[in-house]
This record gives C-alpha cells, sequence and structure tokens, in this order.
C-alpha cells in the first residue's frame, strides 16, 4: 500500500481555507494526540458526515469519495440511527459474556442467509484487524499450521498479525521479527507486471506459478489472506480465484478473503466473493457499523465450528446489542434501497464515464475495478507506464478544492469509492470536476 500521506495532506491543504476555530482544533489535536504517519498530521476538520456527504468545519460540502470505506449505506442513514435509539430505549446496549441477546442472533441469523452458500458460522468483535485476527487464528487451529501466504503491499489491519499479514513499511519497521511464518507474493496486476504482459491468461498463470511453487516449498501453509478485489481496484479474473480455490484445496490451505470493504453490495454483488469463488472464511467490518459504530466478524464454513477448548475472539463488545443493531439496519438498508444492483448500475455507469475520459485524457492509463470500487491510473506515458504523481496530486487538490473528495493510492491511481446512494447527478458532477481538473493540468 505505496501511501505518502505527508504528500497528499499537503496537497490538500493548500486547498483549504481554515477558520480560526478551525485553526486552534488542528493544533489541540497534535498537541493531544500520538503522532503517527498516516492519521497525522490532519489538515482539516469535519462538522457533518450526512448521506453521499462530509462537511468541514466552515460547512463547505464535499462528496466523499473514500469514506474510510464506512459509507456503504451513507452517513448517518435514518434507519441506522434510529434502530441505535431504538436499541438505547429498550435499555440495552450490551450483552456480558455468556448472556445471549436477541439482536446479535438475529443478525448472526441475517448475515448467515446473505452469505455465500456453504458459510454457516459467525463471529463478531470490535473492528476489521481483530476480525483478520479471528480468521487466522481460526485457521492455524483447524490446519495445526502456522505459516500464512498474502499479498504484498496489501493492508488488512493495524494489529500486529494483520501488519504482518500487510507488509507495509509504514507498520512494520522497526518492530523487530514480525508474526512467524507470515509470508508475502507479488500482488497479482495486469497492468504494471514484471512480464510486461498485457494478457490476461498467461499473467494469471505466470502468478499461480509462484503461488504453486510457494505452496510445494511451504507445507506449513494454514491460509492465503486476500481481498478478492485487491485495494487498487485490480479485479483478478474469475480463472485467478477458480485455480487459487483449487490450489488451496489440494495443499489444505484455507482461503479467507478480506471482505472488509467489498461486503454489502459495493461491487455489485451482495460480498465480492459472489463474483468469483466461495472462501472457507469472509471477513467483514467498516459499513457493517453503518459508519455509526465499529463493527467487524467473520463468516465460516460449519466444518471450522470444531474449537471447544480455545477462544480466538474474546471480545468484550463480541454480542454487543448496539453494534448488531446497527449492522441489522445496514442489511435491510441493503436489501430495501437495492444497493447491490444499484451499486452495479451505477458503478457501470460511473466507469463508462471514466472510460470517455480516458479516451480524452492521456494521462489516464488505465480504468479498472467492478461496481462502486473503481480506481484511475493516471501515467506520463501510456507506454511506460511510469506514474503521474504530481499529476495526480493536482487533479487530487484541483477537485478537492471543488468538494469532490478522494484519496490517492500508490501516489498516482484515483481510488473512487463512493457510498451506495450515490446518484447519477452526483457521478456526473465528478466526472465533470475530474474533466475540467485534467483540462487544468494539460493546459498547464
Ligand atoms: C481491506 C482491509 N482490511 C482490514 C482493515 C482493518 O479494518 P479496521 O480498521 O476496522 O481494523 C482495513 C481498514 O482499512 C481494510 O481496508
Amino acid at each position: 500500500m505505496a501511501v505518502n500521506q505527508g504528500e497528499q495532506v499537503k496537497s490538500l491543504q493548500a486547498m483549504t481555507q481554515l477558520t480560526d476555530v478551525d485553526e486552534q482544533l488542528l493544533q489541540r489535536d497534535a498537541d493531544v494526540f500520538f503522532h503517527q504517519t498516516l492519521s497525522t498530521p490532519v489538515f482539516n476538520t469535519i462538522s457533518k458526515a450526512e448521506g453521499t456527504c462530509i462537511y468541514d468545519g466552515s460547512g463547505k460540502r464535499y462528496l466523499d469519495l473514500h469514506g474510510n470505506g464506512v459509507h456503504t449505506v451513507g452517513y448517518n442513514h435514518p434507519k441506522v440511527v434510529q434502530a441505535l435509539k431504538h436499541q438505547l430505549d429498550v435499555a440495552l446496549s450490551f450483552a456480558p459474556r455468556r448472556f445471549t441477546n436477541e439482536p446479535s442472533v438475529k443478525l448472526a441469523e441475517r448475515l448467515v442467509n446473505a452469505a455465500p452458500e456453504g458459510l454457516s458460522r459467525v463471529l463478531f468483535c470490535p473492528g476489521g484487524s481483530e476480525a483478520i485476527e479471528m480468521a487466522v487464528m481460526l485457521a492455524k487451529h483447524h490446519t495445526s499450521r502456522y505459516k500464512t501466504l498474502s499479498y504484498e503491499g496489501t493492508f488488512h489491519g493495524a494489529g500486529f498479525q494483520a501488519v504482518s499479514l500487510g507488509a507495509d513499511p509504514h507498520f512494520r519497521d522497526g518492530l523487530g521479527p514480525m508474526m512467524p511464518g507470515a509470508m508475502h507474493l507479488p500482488l497479482p496486476d495486469y497492468y504494471r507486471n514484471p512480464w510486461q504482459s498485457s494478457d490476461q491468461a498467461d499473467i494469471d498463470d505466470r502468478y499461480l506459478a509462484q503461488l504453486k511453487q510457494r505452496l510445494l516449498e511451504e507445507p506449513e501453509v494454514a491460509a492465503l489472506v486476500t481481498e478478492p478485489i485487491f485495494y487498487n481496484s485490480t479485479v483478478p479474473t474469475a480463472y485467478y480465484w477458480q485455480e487459487v480455490r483449487k490450489l488451496c484445496d489440494e495443499h489444505g490451505v484455507l482461503l479467507i478473503f478480506d471482505e472488509i470493504y467489498t461486503a454489502f453490495g459495493r461491487t455489485g454483488k451482495m460480498f465480492a466473493s459472489e463474483h468469483f469463488v466461495t472462501p472457507d472464511i469472509l471477513v467483514v467490518g467498516k459499513g457493517f457499523g453503518g459508519g455509526v459504530v465499529p463493527y467487524a466478524g467473520i463468516i465460516g464454513r460449519e466444518e471450522l465450528n470444531t474449537l471447544q477448548q480455545q477462544s480466538i475472539g474474546h471480545y468484550t463488545h463480541e454480542k454487543s446489542p448496539f453494534c448488531a443493531a446497527a449492522a441489522q439496519a445496514v442489511l435491510q438498508v441493503v436489501e430495501e434501497e437495492d444497493l447491490v444492483e444499484r451499486a452495479e448500475l451505477m458503478g457501470a455507469y460511473f466507469k463508462e464515464g471514466l472510460f470517455a475520459l480516458q479516451h480524452k485524457f492521456e494521462l489516464i492509463g488505465n480504468v479498472t475495478g467492478l461496481g462502486l470500487n473503481l480506481g484511475v491510473d493516471l501515467v506520463k506515458n501510456r507506454e511506460t507506464k511510469e506514474r503521474a504523481i504530481d499529476e495526480a496530486h493536482q487533479l487530487m487538490a484541483y477537485c478537492f478544492e471543488r468538494g469532490v473528495s478522494f484519496k490517492l493510492i500508490q501516489q498516482n491511481i484515483l481510488n473512487l469509492k463512493p457510498a451506495l446512494i450515490i446518484s447519477k447527478e452526483e457521478i456526473d458532477f465528478i466526472l465533470n470536476t475530474l474533466e475540467d481538473g485534467l483540462k487544468h493540468i494539460q493546459q498547464a
């Protein structure tokens, strides 16, 4: 996840007008929080998050295409808010361990019903990183193996085990040995790959050969942990995942899909797995809590329900009726508002618009993604595919000033992931703003 938050913050800071009150809040933030890269320094304040938008301290509105991935059903969705208020009104907002409760059980049942066929057991926890933790520990117990495979540069959470899966130096450097047995493979990439190939089947086979080789060399692998659609919006082929699934089965390795970003409709299916294959364990988070409460979990195969003497998710808020109420409302909204279908349709419309821009502007080297999970790769030169880092920062800042907020991935890929309730008019506004920005950069 090659990120340079410092540069992104500088570009956006230049476009932000802060009031004295904002300046003071930024200073108080800097004075009281531990500093850490990617989180500090902040460049603006937020006063409201509603629907598809966020509002800064001065009330300026931004269409939010980032939202840390929690804004699946939109911010502050009335049904989510109502469900939470109800849970407080009936005075059941917490369940001590060993007491079950209706909202938690109902949520679990509802999630199992919505999940891909064959996934029938769940466990909840406060956040995505912990859910990854549970998935990996379950795989280790089940296989009696301790190694993991994951892809270089990915992000699966901020906890130690999740960081070990990720391999980003920002999180690992200086900590000494990471989780024993955490091994990494190059992240499949159709656009830039070591073989300069543009033949998807050929690229798939080469990456699959690397996986196969590693599995032959390493008999102790418990799980392959990966997102089904990568963070840079690269969409592996169904063939790739089918072959991965076969290799995992042949080698007794569990396949864990981290759907913390992609679940609940974002890619035009309820779960991104449905485009490809069913994993052994599917991990959800982020939008699960409706963008209001932190909540996450795992959904796994029945055969994995074998632990009697070990614990993999002993979390205080494991069966929180409050969080469960929010998550249930999310599932209800996704269903009632047809957000899965909407993401598919709006995503196709958005992507078509991006392709049209690619046609007009040499700067756009590649458009990728599925549903409302899109990436636009800016290049200095379509032949060399050299990343257009300065231009990407300029475009991001240009759009931000005009009320469209997104982040960059690998410094040059526009990461476009709006709330699934986004309208056609809002997509048009984003496309027009991008077009104006690209013209502006071209002229300069
Ligand atoms: C793909 C993916 N997995 C896991 C996580 C970790 O989730 P959390 O921040 O809730 O721990 C994230 C968060 O950004 C993520 O994007």
